[in-house]
């Protein structure tokens, strides 16, 4: 079964359709653009082999040219240089302002054919085609492009809403299963941040979705797409409601920074972040045991990391000092008084983050 869900952005409103199989409405939706000439179509090395010829055929049917550019896979490609590669492709092609971008991978392919999409001739129209758990229940939906520089992640980039996002799950039988799991973090933290029956049926489900039963993906990946789109179509650019999206997010681009990127998946350092929330929300009395262990289990259960003994809390503070300080505000957290609600807190002492993040480290 298919579904369409509408991102409510006013005139850059735009759909997302879900379902298994709905790849192939990529033509009737391209010719919906009005565009002409040329599309052009960014992948990866590991996603391109497998499905980018079925994709230039089906842009092909739209009656538009296809240039396709293939980038190395992995997050160290989501820099500056990309961007120049991906633009001498295009303009190599004959690509114009007339031209579509259609991007097709995961979370990084996305986010750089979409910041390549907003400069390219100062801004084409794009479409993506997510084939990441991360990818279809995140980073395709809400408009953020960009890339990294050598001194910060996501220091450089655009909102460019996508004119289009087109998740079909049938493009996740081939996805290595630690990049399934990690997806399954960001799913978690829709369910802590916005609907306890989300978590619920996420809990419930994890023997199916682990075992490959797409069906059993089609609601928490739905629902995650509402939740972010009503998110986004509430605070496009995050001034406020957005900045819930980050739960888990502070403490895991900490883990992130301090792991130099390569020890953790997004997703996994997110689900300890998760977990050092949840610490620190207990150490507030704002949840009970209760709470900490079944969000615990949750992600257990899906095989991510809860605990990192080896966690260097010194230097994760250091991190979120440093983070702080380059977006010039108080460290603000995104911390849970139920599953399904969180608050934000401006009022935590470096001393309470530092007890949540021994919990962590102390409770292997
Ligand atoms: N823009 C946003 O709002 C937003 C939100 C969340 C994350 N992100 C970004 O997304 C990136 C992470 O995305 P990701 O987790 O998708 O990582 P990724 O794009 O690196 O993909 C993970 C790996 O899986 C491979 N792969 C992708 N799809 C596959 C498939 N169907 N079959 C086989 N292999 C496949 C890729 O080649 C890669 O090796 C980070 O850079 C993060 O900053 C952005
Ligand atoms: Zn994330």
């Amino acid at each position: 079964m298919a579904v369409i869900i509408t991102v409510a952005l006013g005139e850059r409103s735009y759909p997302i359709h879900l379902g298994a199989g709905v790849l192939d409405r990529l033509p009737e939706t391209l010719r919906g653009l009005g565009v002409k000439g040329a599309a052009g179509l960014v992948t990866d090395d590991n996603v391109g082999p497998l499905y980018a010829a079925r994709v230039e055929g089906l842009i092909r049917e739209a009656g538009l040219r296809c240039v396709t550019h293939v980038m190395p896979a992995g997050e160290e490609q989501k820099r500056l240089t990309a961007i120049e590669a991906i633009c001498g492709t295009f303009l190599d092609g004959g690509l114009d302002r007339s031209s579509v971008v259609v991007a097709l991978g995961g979370g990084v392919v996305g986010d750089v054919a979409g910041f390549a999409a907003s400069a390219f001739m100062r801004g084409v129209p794009f479409v993506q085609i997510p084939t990441t758990v991360v990818a279809q229940v995140d980073s395709s939906v809400g408009g953020k492009t960009g890339v990294n520089h050598p001194r910060g992640k996501n220091t450089i980039g655009a909102f460019h809403q996508p004119r289009a996002v087109i998740i079909d799950l049938n493009l996740l039988r081939t996805l290595p299963d630690r990049e399934l799991r990690a997806g399954m973090a960001e799913v978690i933290k829709h369910g802590v941040i916005a609907d306890a029956d989300l978590f619920a049926y996420v809990e419930r489900h994890s023997a199916a979705i682990l075992g490959g039963d797409l069906e059993a993906l089609v609601y928490p990946i739905r629902r995650s797409c509402e939740i972010k789109a009503a998110v986004v179509a509430a605070d496009e650019t995050e001034q406020g409601p957005r900045a819930n999206l980050n739960y888990g997010h502070t403490f895991g681009h900490a883990f992130e920074a301090v792991t130099g990127y390569g020890h953790f998946l997004h997703g996994e350092a997110v689900a300890v972040g998760m977990c050092a929330a949840g610490a620190l929300a207990r150490l507030l009395d704002m949840v009970d045991d209760a709470f900490v262990a079944r969000q615990r289990a949750c992600c257990a259960a899906y095989g991510l990391p809860t605990v990192w003994p080896e966690l260097p809390v010194e230097a994760t503070i250091a991190a979120m000092r440093k983070d702080k300080k380059a977006r010039a505000g108080a460290l603000k957290f995104v911390l849970p008084c139920a599953i399904g609600q969180v608050v934000h807190r401006t009022d935590v002492t470096e001393d309470q983050v530092r007890a949540a993040l021994e919990a962590v480290r102390a409770s292997a």
